[in-house]
C-alpha cells in the first residue's frame, strides 16, 4: 500500500495528539507532535533566562536557535515518541502551565517557525507520517494526501486539559485558568501574522465535542482507507 502524509491541525487541547498518536500506531506510521517542538524551544527560553516576565529576548534567541536541538526518540515501553531538547528528555516538562502560557510568544516568531518547519519537512521526506499541529496542512505539507482539521467546543477542551493536569498531579491550576489560557491561545494562534491557524481548503472537518476516542478512531481509519485505496 502506498505511504502517505497525514496532516492533523486544529485548536489546542482538542485531543488531536491522542488521536494522531493512536492512528499512527494503528497504521504503522511515525507520529510527530509539532507542538512539542515549539514547547521545547519555549522551555529552552525559560531555562536559559531569555524571558523577562512575558518579554522574550528575540535577538538572543536568534543567536542561539541553531544550537537548540529538538528531536524525538521512541519510548520502547509506551511505543510513542518522546521529545528531547539538546539530548535531554523533556516530554513531561514541556507540558507545564508555564510553558503553555509562554509558547504562543515563541511560536509566533518567524525565524523559530522557519527552523521548525524545515525540520518537520525533513521528517516527512519518506512519507508514512502523521503530524499534528496548526499549520501542517497549510504550510508544512500543503500537498499532504490526507488533511484533517479538528475542532471542539472551548469548555469541553478545557475540561479535557484540566483532567489531564489533575491526573499528572497538578492540584493548583483551576478550571477557569485552563479555560482562560486556552481561549487566549486560540486567539493568538488564529490572529498571528505568521502561519495563523486556519483550515486548509482541502482539509476534512472533524468536530469531536461529542465523540468518543473510539468513534474518532473509526472515523479516521475510514478516511485513511478511502484515500489509500483510491
Ligand atoms: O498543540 P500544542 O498545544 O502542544 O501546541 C503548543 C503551541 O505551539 C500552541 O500554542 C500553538 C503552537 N503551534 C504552532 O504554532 N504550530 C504548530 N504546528 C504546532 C503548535
Amino acid at each position: 500500500m502506498k505511504k502517505i502524509v497525514i496532516a492533523i491541525d486544529g485548536f489546542s487541547s482538542n485531543g488531536k495528539s491522542t488521536m494522531a498518536k493512536s492512528l499512527a500506531k494503528e497504521i504503522g506510521y511515525i507520529y510527530i507532535d509539532s507542538g512539542a517542538m515549539y514547547r521545547a524551544v519555549t522551555l529552552y527560553c525559560i531555562e536559559n533566562r531569555l524571558f523577562d516576565g512575558e518579554k522574550l529576548d528575540d535577538n538572543k534567541l536568534h543567536n542561539e536557535i541553531d544550537n537548540i536541538k529538538v528531536e524525538f526518540q521512541l519510548n520502547k515501553d509506551t511505543g510513542t515518541p518522546e521529545t528531547y531538547l539538546n539530548g535531554q528528555n523533556v516530554e513531561s516538562k514541556i507540558r507545564s502551565m508555564e510553558v503553555s502560557s509562554k509558547v504562543s510568544i515563541v511560536s509566533a516568531i518567524p525565524f523559530v517557525r522557519h527552523a521548525m518547519v524545515a525540520l518537520q519537512q525533513k521528517m516527512g521526506d519518506a512519507k508514512g507520517i502523521v503530524m499534528d499541529g496548526r499549520d501542517i496542512g497549510t504550510v508544512v505539507f500543503p500537498n499532504a494526501e490526507m488533511k484533517v482539521f479538528v475542532t471542539a467546543e472551548p469548555e469541553i477542551r478545557a475540561r479535557r486539559r484540566f483532567d489531564e493536569l489533575r491526573s499528572k498531579g497538578d492540584t493548583k491550576t483551576t478550571f477557569e485558568e485552563v479555560l482562560e489560557n486556552l481561549k487566549t491561545r486560540d486567539h493568538l494562534d488564529q490572529t498571528r501574522a505568521e502561519s495563523p491557524l486556519v483550515k486548509a481548503d482541502d482539509a476534512i472537518l472533524l468536530d469531536n465535542s461529542y465523540m468518543t476516542i473510539d468513534e474518532q478512531m473509526q472515523w479516521l481509519l475510514q478516511k485513511f482507507k478511502q484515500i489509500t485505496t483510491n
